[in-house]
């Protein structure tokens, strides 16, 4: 029977023994919690009131810090009198690309504003100021500086928002922003590949003209820190901030910012991609020239081939262009060597056609029959044949009694032509002299004139556009 009687006992009386138990634990927290406050807090009187009989909670807010709480944060600093100066400085971190297709460009930058808003000043002796996070920001009030022009921005959010909000005892704050804006600048072409772009990041406050709002550079000309910044394609030939002012009509002037710099190209890989390869199919164009005129497939495929080639070359440039609608630099070049080689096609048709007309004279003026035959051998296939050589400059192959010359055979014509072969390597520079002579007069001027015209040309572009 007792032990049964202690059994209930300790059933009931466990659970109100754990009650207890775990009820002191708790008190002694509250006891302790003012002390440690009590300690820590002691430059700060009306903080220590308060927390001496509150019983919720126990740490330090920054709401109280700050008297968050007490103040209307919707209303700027000063609201009502005169404007707020807000310094702006800016560190560039990177411009990530730069797009010509629409024209504008990408760039992080480290935005910093300073301003005071005595509203958030905090009794301290040591003058030290209190950093805080993104969290903060959103309770008070901040400048709301936008981009103008801008396609689109956002401020950097791993691992957490990247801002940064420092406050001075004396109500100063420093407020800093790392964001990715991609904004717009208007760049000419006219001299592509040889331009310079003047573009510009331009700051300004949303909601308040320059009654409200002072807009300055923090440090004037210094306001603008730059790291080591490598552009594949530009040079960064200047980078300087300056300011102006704006006006919309329905609400009146504001202060703006201007983050400028100018871009200078890098010719190199347009040489190496564009100018040099043309350069290249026009003096592949004036072998032309040089090839017997009788030599029709040999000449016409060259012309086609060069002229098909430039096609390529221009079509690639200009897919990765805009497509503006005046005159580019690089389109001068390309065009103008796309002439020259389409000049060089319709020289040969000319010299052809020439060579065709007097042949056909000197076999009339000859009284020579016409055949299907000869003509055929003569130009119209407009092959070349070592036995017309052989008519016209040795005539070494003997008549028939007619004055035909032999039906063409194939048996007929290999040994005098064999011959005629060797003869020709064994003095080269005959037949060069033979080549000039027997050559159209159209060629032998297009020989001197069209690298002279092209030589002229390139001096006259480079000169103009470097
Ligand atoms: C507190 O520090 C700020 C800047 O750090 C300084 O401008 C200010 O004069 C200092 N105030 C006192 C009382 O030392
Ligand atoms: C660049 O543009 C700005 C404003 O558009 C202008 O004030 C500045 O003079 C220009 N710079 C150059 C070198 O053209
Ligand atoms: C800043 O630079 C501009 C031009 O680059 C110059 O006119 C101006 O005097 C400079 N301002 C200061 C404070 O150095």
């Amino acid at each position: 029977m007792p032990l049964a009687f202690k059994l209930f006992l300790l059933t009931w009386l466990w659970p109100i023994a754990l009650l207890n138990g775990s009820n002191f634990p708790d008190s002694k927290k509250q006891t302790e919690v003012p002390l440690n406050n009590h300690r820590k807090q002691g430059s700060r009187p009306e903080f220590r009131m308060k927390k001496s009989d509150s019983t919720k909670s126990t740490l330090i807010k920054s709401e109280q810090l700050l008297r968050i709480e007490e103040h209307d944060f919707a209303m700027r600093p000063g609201f009502g009198s005169s404007a707020i100066p807000v310094g702006i400085d800016v560190q560039v971190e990177s411009i990530d690309s730069i797009s010509e297709v629409n024209m504008d460009f990408t760039m992080t930058l480290y935005l910093r504003h300073y301003w005071k808003d005595e509203r958030l000043s905090f009794p301290s002796t040591s003058n030290k100021s209190r950093t805080f996070d993104g969290r903060l920001v959103k309770k008070i009030w901040v400048p709301d500086v936008f981009f103008v022009h801008s396609k689109r921005s956002f401020i950097h959010d791993t691992t957490m928002e990247n801002i940064m909000l420092r406050v001075y005892p004396d109500g100063n704050i420093l407020y800093s922003v790392r964001i990715t804006v991609t904004a717009l600048c208007s760049m000419d072409f006219s001299r592509f590949p040889l331009d310079k772009q003047n573009c510009s990041l331009e700051l300004e406050s949303y909601a308040y003209n320059e009654k409200d709002l002072m807009l300055y550079w923090k440090n004037g000309n210094d306001s603008l820190g730059t790291e080591e910044i490598l552009l594949s394609q530009f040079f960064i030939e200047q980078f300087n901030p300056f300011n102006g002012l704006a006006f919309y009509s329905s609400t009146g002037w504001y202060n703006r910012l201007y983050i400028n710099f100018i871009l200078r190209r890098h010719i190199f890989f347009f040489m190496l991609q564009t100018y040099f390869p043309t350069m290249l199919m026009v003096m592949l164009s004036w072998v032309s020239f040089w090839i017997d005129r009788r030599a029709v497939p040999a000449r016409v495929s060259l012309g086609i081939t060069t002229v098909l080639t430039m096609t390529t070359i221009i079509t690639g440039v200009s897919a990765s262009m805009p497509q503006v609608s005046y005159v580019k630099a690089v389109d001068i070049y390309l065009w103008t060597s796309f002439l020259f080689v389409f000049l060089s096609v319709i020289e040969y048709a000319a010299v052809n056609y020439l060579t065709t007309i007097e042949e056909m004279k000197k076999l009339k003026s000859k009284k020579i029959p016409v055949t299907y035959d000869t003509t055929q051998a003569m130009a119209f296939d407009g092959c070349f044949h070592d036995n017309d050589i052989d008519l016209t400059a040795f005539s070494s192959i003997p008549m028939n009694p007619e004055g035909r010359p032999p039906p063409r055979r194939n048996t007929a014509v290999n040994l005098p032509s064999e011959g005629h072969r060797l003869r020709r390597t064994r003095s080269l520079k005959r037949s060069v002299e033979y080549i000039i002579n027997n050559s159209h007069i159209i060629d032998s001027y297009s020989r001197i004139l069209f690298p002279f015209a092209y030589v002229l040309f390139n001096i006259i572009y480079w000169s103009l556009y470097s």
